[in-house]
């Protein structure tokens, strides 16, 4: 087993007697070299999840353990590549790549070498001298992605990293991260609220409930790759994701709207089929 949640709870304390319980009893097994999905609606504890994984926070009470142990603090065994890249914006994208690898005093030369290897992967490696502002999106988030792997962690943890990019980027960057998984057969943990994003890239999607989090439901994912979203597979299994993922929604809304709004029929799952919804 390679991550592992056991009862995990997470409450934030909110003033002095107030408190927000986000997880509840979490029990997630990630075994090694899976692709795992994280998928739900706003605010249900996706990131809550993975700062705990990271190690950026601890769990209120259970426990979670990485390679048989207790997560403490973060580790170069668990790296995490967030929404916005976080590239130093003065250094070049070789120097972002090896910062890390200096930092564990490898030498210059090596730190070069694996760089070069990783940003080979991403298919980045005419672009070692270019700064961050030369570079578009999905290519920041590329240098981000190989920055990662060049640490060689056991798990690569993903906070929504296409989020920001527009939908052609995000293909490419889908069929490239299958492409990663494949040749160097990390663990990755992937969160996203997309769940044609979840079904491309996972093994397995594990659909969270509205807070606090529960995991809903988990979805084996058994379609070929690289995945083409057209496969009937993962067509019919995406409308029983958006059936359960609406429930949560609705949650979420009447939250918002307070209890006498009502949900339009399939609001949803019409705007994913690109026209108007029956209810007009
Ligand atoms: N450090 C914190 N202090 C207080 N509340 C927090 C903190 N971090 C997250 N929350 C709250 O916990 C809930 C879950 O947050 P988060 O895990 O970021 O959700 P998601 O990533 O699924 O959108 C949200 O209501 C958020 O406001
Ligand atoms: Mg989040």
């Amino acid at each position: 087993m390679k991550v592992n949640l056991e009862q995990v709870n997470k409450t934030f304390s909110k003033g002095k007697d107030d408190s927000l319980h986000v997880l509840n009893d979490i029990d997630l097994k990630i075994e090694a070299g899976e692709f795992v999905s994280l998928l739900g609606p706003s605010g249900c504890g996706k990131t809550t999840i993975l700062n705990l994984i990271a190690g950026l926070d601890h769990p209120t009470s259970g426990e979670v353990i990485v390679n048989g142990e207790k997560v403490k603090k973060p580790g170069t065994d668990r790296v995490v590549v967030f929404q916005q890249g976080g590239l130093f914006p003065w250094m070049n994208v070789m120097d972002n790549v090896t910062y890390g690898l200096l930092l564990k005093k490898m030498s210059k030369k090596e730190a070069e070498e694996k760089a070069m290897e990783g940003l080979r992967m991403v298919h980045l490696g005419n672009f070692t001298q270019a700064f961050p502002h030369e570079l578009s999106g999905g290519m920041k988030q590329r240098v981000a992605i190989a920055r990662s792997l060049v640490m060689d962690p056991d798990v690569l943890l993903m906070d929504e990293p296409f989020a920001a990019l527009d939908e052609q980027t995000r293909i490419i960057l889908h069929q490239e991260l299958q492409e990663i998984w494949e040749q160097t057969g990390k663990t990755i943990v992937f969160i996203t609220h997309n769940i044609r994003e979840a079904l491309t890239l996972s093994e397995r999607v594990l659909l969270m409930s509205t807070r606090p989090g529960e995991i809903k439901r988990s979805f084996t994912v058994q379609a070929a790759r690289p995945r083409d979203p057209s496969d009937s597979v993962l067509v019919n299994l995406e409308k029983r994701v958006m059936g359960e993922l609406e429930e949560e929604m609705e949650k979420v809304l009447k939250e918002e709207f307070g209890d006498d709004y009502r949900f339009k029929t399939s609001a949803v799952r019409d705007r994913n089929r690109d026209h108007m919804g029956d209810h007009i």
